[in-house]
């Protein structure tokens, strides 16, 4: 029996395994420039963030109708509950689905169809967090963010990612401003190739709950204590840091001294289709590189509860 947890770092779009690609882009008469799946797989080999959005992004054009994105959400939350997740925080990016013609009511309906029978279907209980694209600009994003507001009773938070080098937190200011006057929770990626003090914007100018990664605070002493003093939790994706060469090789990931420091650390797949693994076998990962004890996998499943957006008495029946 896998460890009961939560998931609060995935990109619903960074779930399309292959064989889903090809058959969606059957259904939707798109042609993919791979032959076949085996062909798409050996373009998995990633030497940054950007080589990984540019796949990502390629791959999203099969994605068009709501019984897509209704699909897709289904296959992840069934490979999900395999792995013991009973909760799951899902992102999803609307603005690379509106910029090729597909509509914010088509994606969020759409997952909205798998997601409603998702606890009684699958035992996972859900969220949706809307993220922003941080190279696109200020604007795009609060335009975003208008065209989200007939579908708010299904949307939790915001969120931030995509390329992150260059487009620190401080440039969507206004946009989280407006979300939290709607009363959306926030969240943002800060600290995966960014700097530390990308992290600090995030919790000052931003005002997140949570930083999605967070990984580069190890490099300022004074960070790690003020996340640790604020209880700040970090959604780690050790075999996303991998693939995207944020570390060289698991055994090197911070993720035992992060622990070790105090901090709140869970454990996440990011974008498990394309990674290696989904979130029970980035648990099982780190365990075998880095030596984790029962007792810290307990702690990081119990973080993910901690960290969730679940209220205290729905928390406490998940877990
Ligand atoms: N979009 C999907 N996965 C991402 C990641 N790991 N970092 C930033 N943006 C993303
Ligand atoms: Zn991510």
């Amino acid at each position: 029996m896998p460890l009961p947890k939560a998931e609060l770092h995935l990109h619903i779009e960074g779930t399309l395994e292959p064989e889903l690609a090809f058959a969606l882009a059957a259904r939707n008469g798109v042609t993919l420039p791979y032959e076949d799946t085996e062909e798409l797989r050996k373009a998995y080999l990633f030497d940054d963030l950007q080589s990984f959005l540019n796949l990502y992004y390629e791959l999203m054009a099969v994605l068009r109708t709501e019984q897509d994105f209704a699909d897709l959400a289904d296959a992840y939350l069934e490979r999900a509950a395999a792995q013991g997740v009973r909760h799951a925080e899902i992102f999803f990016d609307p603005q690379a689905h509106i910029a090729r013609g597909v509509e914010m009511g088509t994606v969020v309906d759409g997952l909205w169809r798998a997601l409603e029978h998702s606890e009684e279907k699958h035992g996972v209980s859900t969220r949706l967090i809307m993220c922003f694209l941080r190279d696109e600009s200020a604007e795009s994003a609060m335009a975003t963010l208008e065209a989200a507001k007939p579908h708010l009773d299904r949307i939790t938070g915001v969120g931030l990612d995509s390329a992150e080098v260059g487009h620190p937190p401080v440039k969507f200011r206004e946009v989280y401003e407006a979300a939290a006057a709607l009363g959306l929770r926030r969240v943002a990626h800060a600290g995966e190739e960014g700097p530390p003090e990308y992290i600090t914007e995030a919790l000052d100018v931003l005002g997140v709950e949570r930083v999605d990664h967070g990984l580069r605070c190890m490099e300022d002493p004074q960070l790690v204590q003020r996340l640790v003093r604020e209880r700040v939790p970090l959604t780690l994706c050790p075999l996303s840091n991998v693939r995207l060469r944020a570390v060289r090789v698991l055994e090197d990931h911070p993720l035992r001294a992060m622990l070790d420091a105090g901090l709140l650390c869970t454990v996440n797949s990011d974008d498990p289709a394309y990674f290696g693994g989904y979130v029970a076998d980035n648990y099982h990962a780190v365990r075998d590189a880095l030596g984790l004890e029962l007792e810290q996998m307990r702690e990081l499943a119990r973080n993910s509860f901690l960290a969730s957006f679940l209220e205290h008495d729905e928390e406490r029946r998940a877990r």
